[in-house]
């Protein structure tokens, strides 16, 4: 384990997003299924530091993987994190393209802010930072120009389908699995108030409820998959939530909430304290209430977390910037 006051090789910041809107079309023969999905970046985010350890003895790189902050539930610290997996695959890209080096192993040090499991692509905010920190120490290593986050999407999305968004930020509208990404116009800041649950859910369990509930009910309209983000989009660029709020939408939701009775309870108390509209984040079980104003925002998350046990929040605004180099 590196000695913690270890000059770092590199540091980066990665934001959570929050779907505004997440149209969920057919399941295709990889598992994965068809996106029309509107991102933003929010401010709440993760910031990784690499050190240098001694060399690992297993063909990849990284060493260790250790948390400097708490979390709201456990952080895998193993191979299994993304962010150990994204570091692991840039050391051996850059040997692929530009030949073999000494390097040292890397020990990755994650301080947590992104609820864990929560639709917030806490995990794949992670995976971004390190490569965007991982591309920086490799550069210098190699003496060459980072490849900046552009060059990095291809990478991300092979490890996840939101680690192409989460590198970019911003406000963007996600096609295929979500990670082909186009930027998209938005005023802000929007604000909201995100709230995060004892409970997580798993993502492939929420798409697989969805295909299992239409597959029963082909009729049923509010299972049609909801392919068109233009009133979103008009939205976003009106920059008022007031318009915003009605045509957020999330696919997911149903699902989620068939596997989640418990999270109706939330809506209520979110709506009652005073949001414009409440959506599920991605797959959930955090709910993202999009609130007029920050002391509006701040009143839902103290009500919420007041009225709910299992309930926990924090204000967020959006857009944000994608992940970035700190040093
Ligand atoms: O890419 P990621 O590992 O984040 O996705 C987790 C799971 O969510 C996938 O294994 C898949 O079951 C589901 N998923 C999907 N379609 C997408 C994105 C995710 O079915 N576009």
């Amino acid at each position: 384990m590196t000695d913690p006051s270890a000059i770092p090789l590199a540091a980066a910041r990665a934001h959570a997003k929050v779907n505004l809107h997440l149209g969920v079309g057919a399941a295709r023969a990889d598992g994965y299924h068809e996106l029309a999905t509107v991102f933003q970046s929010v401010s709440a985010s993760d910031v990784l530091t690499l050190h240098a350890d001694d060399p690992s003895e297993a063909p990849g790189s990284v060493t260790a993987l250790r948390l400097t902050s708490g979390a709201n539930r456990e952080v895998p610290l193993d191979e299994s994190n993304l962010a150990w997996q994204a570091v692991d695959a840039l050391v051996l890209d850059y040997r692929r393209q530009h030949g073999p080096r000494e390097l040292p192993g890397v020990a990755i040090d994650l301080h947590k802010a992104i609820p864990v499991a929560g639709g917030m692509a806490g995990g794949s905010a992670d995976a971004a930072a390190a490569l965007v920190a991982a591309d920086a120490w490799l550069a210098e290593v190699y003496g060459l120009a980072p490849r900046g986050v552009d060059k990095l999407l291809e990478i991300g999305a092979g490890l996840g389908a939101d680690v192409p968004f989460t590198l970019k930020g911003g406000s963007a509208l996600g096609t295929s699995r979500g990670d082909r990404l186009t930027t998209m116009m938005s005023r802000g800041p929007f604000h909201w108030a995100m709230i995060t649950n004892a409970r997580g859910l798993s993502t492939g369990a929420v798409f697989a409820k969805l295909d299992e509930m239409r597959a029963a009910d082909p009729e049923r309209e509010a299972l049609a998959p909801h392919l068109d983000t233009e009133a979103v989009s008009q939205a976003m660029i009106g920059g008022d939530p007031h318009q915003l709020g009605p045509v957020l939408h999330n696919d997911l939701q149903p699902a989620t909430l068939s596997l989640r009775p418990d999270l109706r309870a939330v809506h209520e108390a979110g709506m009652g304290a005073g949001a414009i509209a409440g959506i599920i984040s991605g797959s959930g079980p955090t709910w993202a209430f999009l609130c007029a104003d920050e002391d509006s925002a701040q009143e839902v998350v103290d009500e919420v977390s007041a009225d709910i046990d299992a309930a926990s929040g924090m204000v967020v605004t959006s857009p944000h910037n994608g992940a970035h180099l700190l040093y």
